[in-house]
């Protein structure tokens, strides 16, 4: 597919990140602009119009979102920046605040102008010190340029964005876990409702949005409507609650590919084009067997089952849209962060390593969700020394199905993600799983690092 990226377009220029590029290839008219001729809820209706989906995970529709906010608030309201990125093998968001970050803050201006708001905290991964350095710079910069602060470009709009650094944990990326941490608390998720557009940071009504949600705001608000919905997929018409996949959307590609790579392209390529084509193919001259189509939560796609009424193609031929993983069991699109396991992989010491992830990660709070990551990963410890047992795959399975919030269970969604690897991979993988079993053999992988989860 030829296409010539929006998003990542500035990216291998000299000094990608600095103002002076930026505003030399047209950055900050569009805020400016806005600021001129446009009412806020004119940029809400903007961004509706364009069908923007967030690009966070769960896919929500942004403009729809900010309608949430309560009427007429006297403030203050708060936009939250989501930038914890901590979905193994994802890094689309790196890329942007490393390398163009002024776009980004010029969607974190629009968004704040839209839902007026005056102050947004940019929330960066603990892990990500060269993101922070690289947006801390920039933030400075408008500063210096008066483009931050009291009256900007002359206008009664007023903002400051806050910088802050976040706590090194995966929970810290759910919504309501990042807004706890923000506070200065442990990051446990809160019950909702209330939802944070009611009741969010500081008990104010506080708008979460992802930082390439952020990027595509810049580029609706610059572009328009229809540059938008000209790229991506647009709603299934048997599907009236389908709100499409519009606009362009960074892929991460890693694992087993000759070219761990990011790359822009409409929403919708296929998972086969995006890995042979734009991922240089699987390393080493082998075969794919199993991918993650959007981040480790998202479950397994198996390269080599058929697709369901599509004569000679494979869930390996899956449009990445919002759609798309799901037709194949998977939990959705995700972050769109593609993983790939070959052909010599054993998905048996896979599964050990994702159950040892989640078991981490879990913060404890739920039962179902402590207590189910940790059983999870006791019984992939058993196999990996050789002593999986038959009735352990139906036990793992009848797990992974309880816990989360789609069996409603849990508070967060991290359970779901928890589950649904083991589940994908145990149905669409158990003769694997059975010749494990059948060998009794330990596994070769190494051992990994002894963590302690929350149990
Ligand atoms: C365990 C967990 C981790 C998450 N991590 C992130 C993250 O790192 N970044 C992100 O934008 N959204 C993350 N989300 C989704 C957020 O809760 C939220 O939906 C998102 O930030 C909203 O932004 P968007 O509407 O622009 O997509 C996570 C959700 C869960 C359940
Ligand atoms: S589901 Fe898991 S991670 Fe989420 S709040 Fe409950 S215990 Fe914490």
């Amino acid at each position: 597919m030829k296409y010539e990226p929006i998003l990542l377009a500035r990216i291998h220029k000299p000094n990608s990140h600095q103002l002076e590029g930026y505003r030399a290839d047209g950055g900050y008219a569009a805020i400016e602009q806005a600021l001129v001729d446009k009412k806020p809820a004119d940029v809400i209706a903007q961004v509706k119009d364009a069908g923007l989906r967030g690009r966070g995970g769960a896919g929500f529709p942004t403009g729809l979102k900010w309608t949430f906010l309560p009427k007429d608030h006297p403030g203050p309201i708060y936009l939250c920046v989501n930038a914890d990125e901590s979905e193994p093998c994802t890094y689309n968001n790196r890329i942007l605040m490393e390398k163009d970050p002024h776009q980004v803050l010029e969607g974190i201006m629009l968004a704040c102008y839209a839902i007026r708001s005056e102050k947004a905290f940019f929330y960066v991964r603990y892990e990500y010190g060269t993101a922070y350095r690289a947006l801390e710079a920039a933030i400075a910069e408008l500063y210096a340029a008066g483009l931050l602060g009291k009256n900007i470009f002359g206008s009664d709009f007023h903002l400051d964005i806050v910088l802050h650094r976040g706590a090194g944990a995966y929970i810290c990326g759910e919504e309501t876990g990042l807004i706890e941490s923000l506070e200065g608390k442990r990051a446990w998720p809160r019950i909702k409702p209330p939802f944070p557009a009611i009741e969010g940071a500081f008990r104010k009504p506080t708008i979460v949005n992802n930082v390439e949600t952020m990027a595509c705001v810049t580029q609706i608000m610059r572009r328009g409507i229809d540059w938008f919905k000209s790229l991506g997929v647009p709603p299934d018409p048997k599907n009236p609650r389908d709100a499409g996949s519009y606009g362009p959307k960074l892929y991460t590609i890693a694992g087993h590919v000759e070219k761990p790579v990011c790359v822009e392209l409409p929403m919708g390529v296929s998972l086969r084009e995006l890995v042979e084509v734009h991922g240089g193919g699987v390393w080493k001259g082998r075969k794919a067997k199993a991918v993650n189509p959007g981040g480790l939560s998202m479950g397994f796609v198996d390269v080599l089952a058929p697709l369901k009424g599509e004569d000679g193609k494979t869930e390996y031929d899956i449009p990445l849209d919002f759609n798309g993983p799901g037709k194949v069991g998977c939990l959705g699109l995700g972050t769109a962060a593609v993983t790939v396991i070959d052909d010599q992989t054993s998905m048996v010491d896979v599964l050990h390593n994702v159950t040892q992830f989640f078991s981490h990660e879990s913060c404890g709070q739920c039962t179902p969700c402590r207590e189910g990551t940790g059983w999870m990963l006791k019984i992939m410890e058993r196999f990996r020394r050789g002593l999986g047992r038959r009735e352990d795959l139906d036990i793992l399975v009848d797990v992974a199905d309880r816990i989360g919030i789609i069996p409603g269970t849990t508070i967060c969604g991290l359970s779901d993600g928890a589950g649904w690897p083991v589940k994908t991979a145990i149905r669409k993988f158990r003769s694997e799983f059975e010749e494990a079993i059948r060998k009794g053999e330990p596994s070769r992988y190494a051992k990994p690092l002894q963590m302690v989860g929350a149990h």
